[in-house]
């Protein structure tokens, strides 16, 4: 049984365990940064297991009103394929369903995360932004 909820505090050592089984390295190589940035977002939404296991973690940055950017969604690896990246943007697409965008960057699809992670987000009904007509923009700022 895979529960869901809004958390607002984090536990560096819990964090650095789930985005390490992605092997997410810009994040785990500063887990401080990572915390706060879980706790300066809009939204968390945690998925843990019946002995409180973290499983996976989907939050957002968003003005609650015309805009919601899903700025992470993961899943412990031990645990992909089992319905729970399903439940967590199922419950963000629910929980903005009245803002005008719901928007994410991820991997391009010739990389092999983003071609996993494109299967994933189409199978889940989002469009690329080329799709629609519309395009993305971005400068990377700082080295970190
Ligand atoms: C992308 C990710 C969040 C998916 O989570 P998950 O729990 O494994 O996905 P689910 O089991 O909920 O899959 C949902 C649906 O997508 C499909 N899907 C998921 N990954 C897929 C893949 N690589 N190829 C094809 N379909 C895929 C599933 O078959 C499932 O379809 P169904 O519900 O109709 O049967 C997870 O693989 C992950 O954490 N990846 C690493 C981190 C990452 O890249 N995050 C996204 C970028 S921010």
């Amino acid at each position: 049984m895979v529960s869901i909820a809004q958390e607002t505090s984090f536990d560096e050592a819990e964090i650095f365990q789930l985005y390490d089984s992605v092997g997410w390295q810009p994040w785990t190589r500063d887990i401080a940064r990572v915390c706060r940035s879980l706790v300066n977002s809009h939204l968390v939404l945690v998925a843990r297991d019946e002995d409180g296991r973290l499983l996976g973690l989907a939050r957002t940055v968003s003005d609650d009103e015309l805009v919601c950017y899903v700025q992470e969604l993961l899943v412990d690896k031990r645990f992909h394929g089992q319905g729970i990246g399903r439940q967590l943007l199922e419950r963000l697409k629910e929980r903005y369903a009245h803002c005008r965008y719901f928007m994410l960057t991820t991997d391009h699809e010739s990389t092999p995360e983003g071609a996993a992670n494109h299967a994933f987000y189409r199978r889940m009904g989002l469009i690329e932004h080329h799709e629609q007509g519309l395009s993305a923009f971005g400068l990377r700022v700082g080295n970190s």
